[in-house]
């Protein structure tokens, strides 16, 4: 049997939620990766230190006893981040990052930033402090169409903050776009982005063709094949300005087979090997380790893992749901279909 080991990779964009979700979706996380950073669009978000310790101590109580997985901590700027939030974030242990959501960018987003311009003592800080800032990259303007937003997010706002801020570390995170891949590779080595194991496998047709398929429906929104193509370029490249983020998004079946589906796909369930299956689409195994499980770490400046996991290319059927609690299940992306490597 063909098997592929790699030092054990890290997820660097994972939601976990909180409750009955959490307890099922982190330990599918942490049986495949040596840490994760948690996003903090819980209700209400995870803005300061204290919760978002109060947070990790959640998660790691979910996390089964014998897990040496590690959760990092990002915390949720808003309109009332202070320079004194930067300082303890930076001064701690468990908060690694801050995430920006524009306002109305996704889902709980609605505390999000609405004058960008407003921030920048706050981007100032984080550059000072060496803490990286985390962008969802998307403009939320209605006139603009939703195929064209994370474009649009680079062209007017990612540029401008670059300029101010030429040493903030930044991760334009799950992007979507060729002139996204385009734009981390011409800029400095402060820029590196996220891809997820959607945007490398499906294309928009995956959402809109033979019916709509609300399991595909996810922010930022699959784009049209000639931009999965470039994704699957710039992540098999070797190129370490890119790496491993799932954007796993977990939603209630019911909330996404909805008249408003939610936006999310959840793949934590076989995170690893869903990149395994696109990077052997691509004949670029030898490329995956890099891009899952060393880019990640060097870029946060966080030691390497040491552990290896095994992948063995073996048929295996996704369950068509995972039981959260009595009556609330969680549809998995691929739900019902068969992936050919598996985690040993
Ligand atoms: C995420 C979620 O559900 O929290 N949804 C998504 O479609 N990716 C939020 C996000 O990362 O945009
Ligand atoms: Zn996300």
């Amino acid at each position: 049997m063909q098997t592929l080991t790699i030092i054990q990779p890290d997820d660097w964009h994972l939601h976990v939620r909180t409750g009955d979700m959490l307890k099922t979706v982190i330990n599918h996380t942490a049986r495949q990766f040596g840490r994760a950073i948690i996003m903090p669009n819980l209700q209400p978000p995870v803005t300061n230190v204290e919760q978002a310790e109060h947070y990790q101590q959640e998660i790691m109580n979910a996390v089964e006893p014998d897990s040496e997985f590690q959760a990092l901590m990002v915390l949720y700027l808003t309109n009332n981040t202070t320079v004194e939030d930067v300082k303890k974030a930076a001064a701690s242990n468990s908060v690694k990052a801050f995430k920006l959501y524009p306002a109305g960018a996704t889902t709980n987003s609605a505390q999000g930033v609405t004058d960008l311009t407003a921030l920048f003592p706050i981007f100032e800080a984080m550059q000072t402090e060496n803490i990286p800032l985390l962008i969802h990259g998307e403009i939320t303007d209605e006139t603009v169409d939703i195929f064209d937003r994370e474009r649009l997010f680079i062209e007017q706002k990612l540029v401008l903050i670059q300029q101010n801020f030429p040493a903030l570390r930044i991760v334009l995170e799950h992007i979507t776009t060729q002139e996204a891949v385009e734009y981390i590779l011409q800029a400095p080595n402060t820029l590196a982005a996220t891809i997820t194991p959607q945007h490398l496998l499906y294309n928009r047709n995956a959402i809109l063709v033979g019916g709509i398929k609300p399991h595909y429906y996810c922010l930022p929104i699959l784009k049209r094949e000639s931009h999965r193509q470039a994704l699957i370029t710039a992540a098999t490249s070797g190129n370490p300005k890119f790496f491993l983020g799932t954007d796993s998004a977990p939603h209630l079946s019911h909330l996404k087979e909805n008249s408003c589906g939610c936006a999310g796909c959840y793949s934590a369930y076989g995170a690893i090997e869903l990149y395994a299956e696109a990077f052997d689409n691509a004949d670029a195994l030898d490329k995956l380790e890099g891009f899952a499980s060393f880019h990640g770490a060097d870029f946060y400046q966080l030691p390497r893992n040491t552990r290896t996991i095994i992948l063995e290319k073996r048929d295996w059927q996704v369950p068509d749901a995972y039981l959260i609690a009595e009556n609330q299940q969680l549809t998995p992306l691929k739900a019902g279909e068969t992936l050919h490597w598996k985690l040993k």
